[in-house]
C-alpha cells in the first residue's frame, strides 16, 4: 500500500470514529454508532498492517486471529452487569500496552539515529506516555478489583496520601530529567524506575476512590487510556493512534465533567484522586423509624388504587433481568388507565446509560423514561413509587446526612410520593456500603424478593381481576 493510499485511508477511518461518537450520543443512533466504529477500527487496522515498514504479515495476522477469538468468547460471556469490569480491564491492557510501547520505543536502536533535538522529543513521548500507562494500567486494574468485589469498596484513605502522591510526581519528574539527559543504555534504568513508581500512583489514586464515586472513575480511565494510545501514538510516529487517542480521552474526560456534575463532584478533585473520601467523623447518623413489609397481593392493591405510579429501576433489576416483566406490568397498569413512567438515576446501575439499554431492550418507549431531573418536581404529586433493585440513588441521606460518603449526590426523591415499595431481597446494603434511611420511613414498605419473581407475581395478581 502506498503512503498516499495510507494516509486516506486514515483519515477515511478518523472521519468514521468521529461519526461513531456522534451516533453513540443518543439510544436511537447507538447501533449505527458501534457500526462505524468497527468499519473505522477495520479500515485502520488494514491500513496500518498493509502499509510502509511493516514485516512479519503472518505473525501479525496470527496474533490478531487469536486475540479476536479470545475478545469475541470473552465478551459474549460476560453477563450485562459486568460490563464495567471488562471495559475496566481493557482500559489496563492500552495502558500496559503503551508501557510496552514506549520501552520497546526506547529500546529500538532508530532512536540513535536521530538528531539531538529529535532524541530529546522522542525521549520525551517516551516518558510521558510511559508514565501515563503505568498509572492507567494499575488504577484499571484497581478498578477492575472493586467493581468485581475482589478488593473493598471503601476507599483507602490515609494521613499524607496527597503530600504521598505529589512526592512520588515530583520523584518521577527528576527520574525524567535523567532520563533524558543519560547518554547509554542506562536511561532504561530510569524509565523502569519511573514505570514502577507511575504503577504505585495509580494504585493511590484510585484505591482512594470510595464505592459510590467509582462510575467517574471508570470514565476518567477510558480518558486516560485514550491519552496513553495517544501517546503511544507520537511515540510511533501513527498520526492515527494520535487522533484515536485524542477522541477517546477527550470524550473520556467530557464524559467525567458530566458525570461529576450529575454526582455533584469536583472534577480537578477526581483526577487527583481526592474525592469520594469519608468525612473524618466517618460515623453516619443514627437511623430512625422502623422497617414495614407488604406482601405481593397487597402491593398489587395499592397498585390498582394508584393513579400516577413511578418505577425506579436499578442494579438489582439488571442482575434479576427483570426489565421484560417490569415492561409487561406497566402496560397492565397503562391498560387500567394509570400514567406509569420510570425515573432513570445517572449512575443506576454499573455503567453509564446501563437502565435506558435494558428497557430499550425491553422495548419500553422512551417517552415514558425520565432522566432524575425531569421527574424529580412530580415526585410529590405521585401515589406510588416503585423501587426495583436500586439503594444508593435512592438514598435521602445524600442530601441531608453530611457524614454519608455519598452526601452530596443527587438522588432521587423517592420518599416524597405518597407511598413508596422497596423491591429487593433483604436489607443489604448498596454498591456504596451505606445503610439506607428511606426504608425506615413511615411511608415505606419493603417487598421481599427477586425483583423478576416479584413483578412477575404483582403480574399475575394484577391480571386476576
Ligand atoms: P445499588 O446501590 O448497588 O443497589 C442495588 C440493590 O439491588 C441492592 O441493595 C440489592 O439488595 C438489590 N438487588 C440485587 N440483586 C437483586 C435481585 N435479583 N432482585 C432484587 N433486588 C436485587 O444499585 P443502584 O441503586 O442502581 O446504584 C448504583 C450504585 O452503583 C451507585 O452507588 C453507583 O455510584 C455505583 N456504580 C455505578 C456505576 C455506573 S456508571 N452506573 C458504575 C460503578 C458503580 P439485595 O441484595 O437486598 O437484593
Amino acid at each position: 500500500m502506498t503512503s498516499g493510499i495510507q494516509t486516506a485511508a486514515y483519515v477515511f477511518a478518523s472521519i468514521l470514529f468521529i461519526l461513531s461518537l456522534g451516533g453513540l450520543s443518543s439510544i436511537a443512533s447507538s447501533k449505527r454508532g458501534v457500526l462505524y466504529g468497527i468499519l473505522g477500527m477495520m479500515v485502520a487496522i488494514a491500513a496500518t498492517v498493509f502499509g510502509g515498514n511493516v514485516e512479519g504479515h503472518i505473525y501479525i495476522i496470527l496474533a490478531m486471529v487469536t486475540a479476536s477469538f479470545i475478545g469475541i468468547v470473552l465478551a459474549r460471556r460476560v453477563k450485562m452487569e459486568s460490563m464495567p469490569q471488562l471495559v475496566a480491564i481493557l482500559h489496563s491492557f492500552v495502558g500496559l500496552s503503551a508501557v510496552l510501547v514506549g520501552i520497546g520505543s526506547y529500546l529500538n536502536i532508530g532512536v540513535e539515529e536521530l538528531t539531538a533535538t529529535e532524541k530529546t522529543i522522542h525521549l520525551i513521548e517516551i516518558f510521558i506516555g510511559v508514565f501515563i500507562g503505568a498509572i492507567t494500567f494499575t488504577g484499571s486494574i484497581v478498578a477492575w478489583g472493586k467493581l468485581e468485589g475482589k478488593i473493598s469498596s471503601k476507599s483507602l484513605l490515609f494521613k499524607g496520601r496527597h503530600l504521598l502522591n505529589i512526592f512520588l510526581v515530583i520523584v518521577c519528574i527528576i527520574l525524567g530529567v535523567f532520563f533524558v539527559r543519560s547518554e547509554s543504555d542506562f536511561g532504561l534504568n530510569y524509565l523502569v524506575a519511573m514505570t514502577l513508581i507511575a504503577g504505585l500512583i495509580g494504585y493511590f489514586l484510585v484505591m482512594a476512590i470510595g464505592g459510590a464515586d467509582m462510575p467517574v472513575v471508570v470514565s476518567m480511565l477510558n480518558s486516560y487510556s485514550g491519552w496513553a494510545a495517544s501517546s503511544a501514538g507520537f511515540m510511533l510516529g501513527n498520526d492515527l493512534l494520535i487522533i484515536t487517542g485524542a477522541l477517546v480521552g477527550s470524550s473520556g474526560a467530557i464524559l467525567s465533567i458530566i458525570m461529576c456534575k450529575a454526582m455533584n463532584r469536583s472534577f480537578v478533585s477526581v483526577i487527583l484522586g481526592g474525592f469520594g473520601t469519608v468525612p473524618s467523623s466517618s460515623e453516619t447518623s443514627v437511623i430512625e423509624g422502623e422497617i414495614t413489609s407488604l406482601n405481593h397481593e397487597e402491593v398489587s392493591e395499592l397498585l390498582k388504587d394508584a393513579k400516577t405510579i413511578v418505577v425506579v429501576p436499578g442494579y438489582g433489576m439488571a442482575v434479576a433481568k427483570a426489565q421484560f416483566p417490569i415492561y409487561d406490568m406497566v402496560q397492565e397498569l397503562q391498560k387500567s388507565g394509570k400514567t406509569v413512567r420510570f425515573a432513570i438515576h445517572p449512575v443506576a446501575g454499573r455503567l453509564p446509560g446501563h437502565m435506558n439499554v435494558l428497557l430499550a431492550e425491553a422495548n419500553v418507549p422512551y417517552d415514558i423514561v425520565m432522566e432524575m431531573d425531569e421527574i424529580n418536581d412530580d415526585m410529590s404529586s405521585t401515589d406510588v413509587v416503585m423501587v426495583i433493585g436500586a439503594n444508593d440513588i435512592v438514598n435521602p441521606g445524600a442530601e441531608d446526612d453530611p457524614n454519608s460518603p455519598i452526601y452530596g449526590m443527587p438522588v432521587i426523591k423517592a420518599w416524597k410520593a405518597e407511598q413508596v415499595i422497596i423491591m429487593k431481597r433483604s436489607m443489604s446494603a448498596g454498591y456504596a456500603g451505606v445503610e439506607n434511611p428511606l426504608f425506615y420511613k413511615s411511608n415505606t414498605q419493603m417487598l421481599y424478593g427477586d425483583a423478576k419473581e416479584s413483578v412477575d407475581k404483582l403480574l399475575g395478581f394484577l391480571k386476576s381481576n
